[in-house]
């Protein structure tokens, strides 16, 4: 089928570019000797991560149960949850235990306790992971030695616990200005974790993995020593921002949402039936903040985007652009391709997305990870 008999907005994913992004990082992750357990949060598709294990991914990670039941139900058995998930979903937790091999990750004392609780109550033992904050501040302990090893150490003393390591997420990478705060950003987190590690060891504590991931700071954090796994998602398809923050080219982005020109009000203005429904309202974060909600290549077969195109609102349905350059070609009734801010955001929009191959579609993928927020 050719891509302009689908019905738009529609999100189309880029075969070639997929299969590049996935076999990169696969390489650096291989070379650096360490592990790759891709974040699904990007494509939300167990049919995707499939191809990132058979390129040699270690296993799969997910920000929720829900997310990780729809892996488990594909035959995935190896799932990793970096997100500080609340006890009082310990039932779910607990059947899905039956059937994959699972790993949590805990920052506050009570809570790993009630983990442990909860999993010796059961007779088991849940491989758990500390989460550090290295300098994103959004979860993640107080990396500081006199704070973290004690807490290392309670952790690792908790009978329902099996304590595995040390896991991170520098996200703010997504913020830097520069390559070199980026290269501080990665070196840092490294240095932070091994510091911690070592101290755990000398107190006691093994510490067997240390885990970080995050798109930008991923091809750094490979070259780094210690660290023993990769948790990187956006690679697979990047989006605008991860071009903005030079983790990615144009020519990279696998992701890109054509859409149907609706209405041309004025000559400087048009009207894309991409709203905040399609694009989410998520802004271009990266060292040259992007404008507006997504880049707009002004044809199907246009391979720049043209930077006078400018989608500085968003209703539900309605993307409207600002042609800055006062005129444009584009009339009603023709497609353009948009280049999210976000790629992961979208994809928990959508039912499916398109593989195509040029201008043709290969195959219509379902994302049946999306929506699963609990
Ligand atoms: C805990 C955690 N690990 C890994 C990732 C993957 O990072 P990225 O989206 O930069 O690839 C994320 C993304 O939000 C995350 O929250």
């Amino acid at each position: 089928m050719h891509i302009t008999e689908l019905p738009t907005p529609q999100v189309l994913i880029d075969r070639g570019r997929l299969t590049a992004n996935i076999a990169r990082m696969q390489a650096a992750a291989t070379q650096g000797g360490m592990a790759l357990r891709p974040h699904t949060k990007t494509h939300k598709s167990p049919r995707i991560a499939r191809w990132q294990l058979d390129a040699g991914a270690s296993g799969i990670a997910c920000a929720k149960i829900g997310e990780a039941e729809v892996f488990a139900d594909a035959g995935f058995t190896d799932i990793r949850l970096p997100y500080p998930i609340n006890p009082s979903n310990a039932q779910r937790l607990l059947a899905l235990l039956e059937r994959v091999h699972l790993s949590i990750v805990v920052d506050h004392a009570a809570v790993a306790a009630e983990w442990s609780e909860v999993m010796t109550a059961a007779g088991k033992r849940l491989d758990a992971l500390v989460k550090v904050d290295v300098g994103y501040h959004r979860c993640g302990i107080d990396p500081g030695v006199a704070f973290a090893v004690p807490f290392l150490t309670q952790v690792a003393a908790l009978p329902g616990l099996r304590f595995r390591g040390l896991l991170s997420h520098a996200g703010q990478s997504y913020d830097v200005t520069s390559a070199d705060q980026l290269t501080a950003v990665a070196k840092g987190e490294a240095e932070l974790l091994r510091t911690l590690a070592t101290e755990a060891r000398r107190a006691g504590v093994a510490v067997d993995e240390i885990s970080v991931g995050s798109t930008a700071t991923a091809t750094l954090s490979a070259a780094e020593p210690d660290i023993t796994e990769l948790r990187p998602g956006n690679y697979v398809y990047y989006d605008r921002s991860q071009v903005a923050i030079g983790s990615a080219s144009l020519d990279d982005c696998a992701l890109s949402v054509m859409a149907t020109v609706v209405s041309k009000p004025a000559s400087d203005r048009i009207v894309l039936d991409c709203g905040s429904k399609t694009l989410t309202s998520d802004t271009g974060r990266g060292m040259v903040r992007p404008k507006g909600y997504g880049a707009v290549f002004p044809s199907l077969d246009a391979v720049k985007p043209d930077d006078s195109l400018i989608i500085n609102r968003l209703s539900e349905e309605h993307g409207v652009v600002e042609v800055q350059a006062g005129v444009t070609p584009v009339e009603p009734g023709d497609r353009v391709r948009v280049l999210p801010n976000h790629s992961c955001v979208v994809s928990n929009l959508v039912d499916q997305v398109c593989l195509v191959e040029g201008d043709e579609v290969v195959e219509q993928i379902p994302i049946e990870a999306r929506g699963k927020i609990t």
